[in-house]
């Protein structure tokens, strides 16, 4: 096990799904944990859980599109945890469409959120590792969908393939600070963002993806968080700039082509577990637009 006692991390949506999987799996390898979330009550639940472990937590508000709110919660951070030794900015959200049709909004919520929160939240943790002097790990949570896409993933892809290259372009320059900072491109992983694109577990669209992935089943919040936990240990000392793919192989499997065809049963189903998503994303929207 990984030892990060007296460390301090900073995820962002760590409410729910990979960033709740990693701020518990960092909690139990002995680190404090900032908890940066839109959604206060997911984060309530995080942060509870968090304690169980003996460490600190604290809750910010912060909605990652903004750049005052990032910075401000960067700063309460510092102030009340002592510092930032690790930032994940894992924040996302995952919203497919027609290029036909697709709304400026719909697009510009996934760029603000996917890509420039993920610039803002490394900008303000890398800066605070770079005046503190004591260097710092930093992950960013792209998708395998920065390498594969079709016509419905297109925008969540193309914000996803950036943070993947942002993070290539970054490792040269915060590398001399101390600074590692890697990529991680999950597969499916079973979080409320991915039952959209995958349903629910034992459902026919999840039956087919895992049938088709070599590894038989669906992804783990945790087994991402203990990729992490890697990158964020001694043993990657010598990692910066990668992006490593966790998708239980389905990436030369053809799993996401399954989904693509409207008129296959597949294509039906995932058409209603989008519908399903309109309810969480109508629920999300409003704490979004507070900036
Ligand atoms: N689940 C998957 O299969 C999968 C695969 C590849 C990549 N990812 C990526 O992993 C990350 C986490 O996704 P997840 O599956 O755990 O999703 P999730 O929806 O379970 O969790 C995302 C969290 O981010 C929070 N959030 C959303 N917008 C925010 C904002 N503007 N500011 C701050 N917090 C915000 C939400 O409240 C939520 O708690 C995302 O970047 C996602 O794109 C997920």
């Amino acid at each position: 096990m990984v030892d990060l006692s007296g460390k301090v991390a900073f995820i962002t949506g760590a409410g729910s799904g990979i960033g709740q999987g990693t701020a518990l799996r960092l909690a139990r390898d002995g680190a404090d944990v900032c908890i940066a979330e839109i959604d206060l009550d997911a984060a309530e639940e995080t942060a509870s859980m968090v304690r169980e472990f003996g460490r600190r937590a604290q809750i910010v508000r912060c909605n990652v599109a903004s750049q005052a709110q990032v910075q401000e919660a960067v700063d309460s951070c510092v102030a009340e945890l002592g510092g930032i030794n690790i930032a994940v900015a894992n924040a996302g959200i995952g919203r497919g469409g027609s290029v036909l049709d697709m709304e400026l909004k719909h697009w510009q919520d996934q760029v603000d959120i996917n890509l420039t929160g993920v610039f803002l939240t490394v900008q303000a943790a890398a800066q605070r590792m770079v005046a503190s002097g004591d260097g710092g790990r930093i992950v960013c949570i792209s998708s395998l969908a920065a390498l594969n896409t079709s016509q419905w993933m297109w925008s969540y892809s193309a914000t996803k393939a950036g943070v993947a290259m942002m993070v290539r372009g970054w490792a040269s320059e915060l590398g001399p600070h101390g600074i590692n900072i890697n990529a991680i491109g999950p597969g499916v992983i079973d979080t409320p963002l991915a039952h959209s694109l995958a349903g629910d577990e034992g459902g026919p669209i999840r039956t087919a993806l895992e049938a088709a992935t070599p590894v038989g089943r669906s992804g783990a919040p945790s087994d991402i968080a203990g990729l992490i936990s890697f990158l964020v240990g001694p043993d990657a000392d010598f990692m910066t700039g990668s992006y490593l793919v966790m998708d239980g192989g389905i990436r030369d499997a053809r799993g996401g082509g399954l989904l693509e065809d409207p008129d296959t049963p597949l294509g039906q189903e995932r058409a209603r577990h989008m519908q399903a998503s309109e309810v969480r994303n109508a629920r999300l929207q409003p704490l979004i637009d507070q900036r």
